[in-house]
């Protein structure tokens, strides 16, 4: 009994110690300067993979699940283009081809919502656009946009999806190769 205990004792000691060595040596790896700071570089998969886990379990933890309150008709879905275009269309590409996106890299890149629409449920899409990311380029809305007008982004952006005929803007080529705001922009 005594050596069963010492024997589980040592193994903790043991792990602990490993445990400490694998973490002073990630923060030297840090502090040293080994991670790469260009933006202009694709973040390697690992990272990537990591960075949407730990956003994903973030927004099951903090997000409240609520339904988005914002029909998608005619009017709303004018006002969510308008909207975009004015605060998100920069950094996430247009639906048309008369704005393109900034040709500067961000780090991660942002998403060209009208190539590769978000697959985030709307509860998701509404806390990520008031709080935004941190750790990216993607800012906080909170202090320039009002709930109602948020809601009413995640409206249009989930028509992204499937642009319906109510849809303003749309670029009736975009599903063909290229000629869109979204295709010039770049990045994924
Ligand atoms: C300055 C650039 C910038 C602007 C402006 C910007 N975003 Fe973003 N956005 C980003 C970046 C970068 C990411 C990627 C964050 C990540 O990888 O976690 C992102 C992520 C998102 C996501 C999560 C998408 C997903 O599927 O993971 C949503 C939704 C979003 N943005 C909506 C918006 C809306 C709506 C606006 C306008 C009100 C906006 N963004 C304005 C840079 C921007």
């Amino acid at each position: 009994m005594r050596k069963f205990v010492f024997g589980v004792l040592a193994g903790l000691a043991l792990a602990i110690v490993v445990a400490a060595v694998m973490g002073m040596g990630a923060l030297m790896f840090v502090e040293q300067g080994y991670v790469d700071p260009r933006a202009d570089i694709s973040p390697p998969a690992f990272e990537k993979k990591r960075a949407m886990e730990a956003l994903d379990a973030a927004l099951d933890r903090y997000a409240p699940k609520r339904k988005d309150p914002i029909q998608p008709t005619a009017s709303s879905l004018s006002q969510g283009a308008k909207l975009y275009g004015k605060y998100c269309a920069k950094c996430h590409a247009a639906m048309d081809s008369s704005e393109t996106a900034w040709r500067v890299r961000l780090y991660p890149p942002a998403p060209q919502f009208p190539k590769a629409p978000t697959d985030m449920e709307e509860f998701e899409n509404f806390y990520v656009i008031k709080h935004g990311v941190r750790w990216t380029g993607m800012p906080a809305w909170s202090g320039e946009l009002n709930d109602e007008e948020i809601w009413t982004l995640v409206t249009y952006l989930n028509q992204m999806k499937k642009p319906g005929p109510l849809m303003p803007g749309m670029d009736p080529g975009r599903n063909q190769s290229t000629p869109g705001a979204a295709a010039k922009g770049g990045t994924k």
